[in-house]
């Protein structure tokens, strides 16, 4: 294991600004603000860091993107944004809250240091509107860095100036995905907005943005204190680093598991105590439920970004659900689109219609009054909905339909040919 992110998250006062200092923090920011923002960006882009949200997305190359100097016709650049996407939502997916809630400040003075690299005087922080204790944490920590003199107006004598705000969303999935997010800081209703324009380009208010996860940001201190080559000393070459992985369902011991990327989940669940006593695996979740399930096959698959992918699935949000032998695959799927079906924010018709049918036809097939026809009919309504509807979320709602259909379509044929569920309790023994 490699603890860095959540090397001190046991110590019960490691939210606290003195403990942060303690630990060492608050040291990579006077280096940072020593070297020239465009340095800092090359820094970033060098040691390789990935959007740690779900979609890998080079951080430094995102960074780059922000237009700086004056516009093509002499016209004064606009104003622009640093947004941290902390709605951390997406099913099994919990690394981020503990993150915020053990060390703010790591994010902090991420989010400082990427604020000076593309020059923004304003960031925001967009945190779920349901984790209380997060927000409470996250505004206790900035008013501390306020009183310190890390935020504000010239910054440790840099001349850099900085305003945090933490803004608390309502408790919409879809407001994790950036545009989305972006219309509800603005006030509005959540709903994703036509890319590109990327928000790097048009964003918050219509200016230059740039939205980063958490984790993301919360890597930057590490990297520039330790430079390009330790960061690069983790990982592998493509997918460099350490990450949290957050480990549930039936294993021995869940929660949050700090690794280089390219661990395995065979190595992972020796640290997690195995799959509970008695049971093996069934099916996972590499990257939360917006990712194709795998098998036992796949113990062995490099978790990182080329790895999950050469293997049919994506690394996602590294959110492994671990299900053992015990578990209706039929119910779980079943579960995760009636998710899908509440979340879809309706702007498009083959998400917003066919996530509602896709719950009807597996309702009917969970409860054994399936037919044969069904699961052709799954497997159509989900390619309707598959890279034809508006935004990620409906590709999310496909995923578990096509890859359970891949590796189980006997164990959906089983309850039309039963008229039931085979993992009914009153059928199973494995209930008992
Ligand atoms: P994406 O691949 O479209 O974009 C990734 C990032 O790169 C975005 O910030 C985007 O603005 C930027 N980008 C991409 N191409 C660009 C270009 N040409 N110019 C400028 N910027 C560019 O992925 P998306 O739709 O933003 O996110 C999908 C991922 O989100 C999924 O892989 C999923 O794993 C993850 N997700 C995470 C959740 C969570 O709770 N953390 C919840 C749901 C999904
Ligand atoms: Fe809304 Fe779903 Fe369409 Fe995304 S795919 S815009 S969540 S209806």
């Amino acid at each position: 294991m490699t603890p860095v992110l959540s090397k001190h998250w046991a110590d019960p006062e490691g939210w606290t600004l003195a403990a942060y200092r303690r630990q060492g923090g608050y040291q990579a920011l006077p280096k940072a603000l020593r070297m020239q923002p465009d340095e800092v960006i090359a820094t970033v882009k060098d040691s390789g860091l990935r959007g740690r949200g779900g979609a890998g997305f080079p951080t430094g190359m995102k960074w780059g993107f922000i237009p700086q100097g004056p516009g093509p016709d002499g016209a004064p650049v606009k104003p622009h944004y640093l947004v941290v996407n902390a709605d951390e939502s997406e099913p099994g997916t919990c690394k981020d809250i503990p993150l915020m809630l053990a060390t703010p400040h790591t994010l902090i003075e991420g989010v400082i240091i990427a604020a000076y690299a593309i020059r923004a005087s304003h960031a925001f922080i967009y945190v779920r509107g349901e984790v209380v204790n997060v927000l409470r944490r996250l505004q206790a920590a900035v008013g501390q860095a306020y009183a310190a003199g890390y935020l504000g107006t010239n910054i440790q004598g840099s001349g850099f100036d900085l305003e945090i705000v933490v803004h608390a969303g309502a408790g919409a999935y879809i407001c994790g995905e950036e545009t989305a997010l972006l219309d509800s800081l603005e006030g509005r209703r959540g709903q994703p907005r036509l890319r590109p324009p990327f928000p790097a380009v048009a964003g918050l208010y219509a200016c230059p943005t740039v939205v980063n996860n958490v984790e993301s940001i919360a890597s930057v201190p590490s990297i520039i204190a330790n430079g390009v080559e330790w960061f690069r000393s983790f990982g592998t070459e493509k997918s460099p680093g350490f990450t949290l992985y957050s480990l549930s369902g039936h294993v021995t011991r869940p929660g949050q598991y700090e690794a280089p990327l390219g661990i395995t989940l065979r190595e992972l669940l020796t640290y997690a105590g195995g799959v509970r006593k008695g049971h093996t695996l069934k099916f996972w979740t590499p990257g939360g439920s917006s990712t194709p399930i795998f098998t036992d096959e796949h113990l062995d698959v490099a978790l990182d970004y080329e790895g999950v992918s050469a293997a049919g699935s994506m690394l996602g949000t590294k959110a492994l659900q671990i299900f053992d032998d015990t578990t209706c695959v039929v119910r779980a799927v079943l579960r995760w689109t009636e998710f899908y079906a509440h979340e879809s924010c309706g702007k498009c018709t083959p998400c917003r219609e066919g996530t509602y049918w896709l719950v009807q036809l597996l309702q009917r097939l969970e409860n054994g009054q399936g037919h044969e026809t069904d699961l052709d009919k799954l497997a159509d309504i989900a390619d309707n909905i598959n890279g034809k509807s508006f935004c990620a979320l409906g590709d999310g709602a496909a995923s578990p339909i096509f890859s359970s259909l891949k590796y189980f379509r006997d164990e959906y044929a089983e309850h039309i040919r039963l008229g039931a569920c085979p993992f009914d309790p009153a059928r199973s023994t494995f209930w008992a």
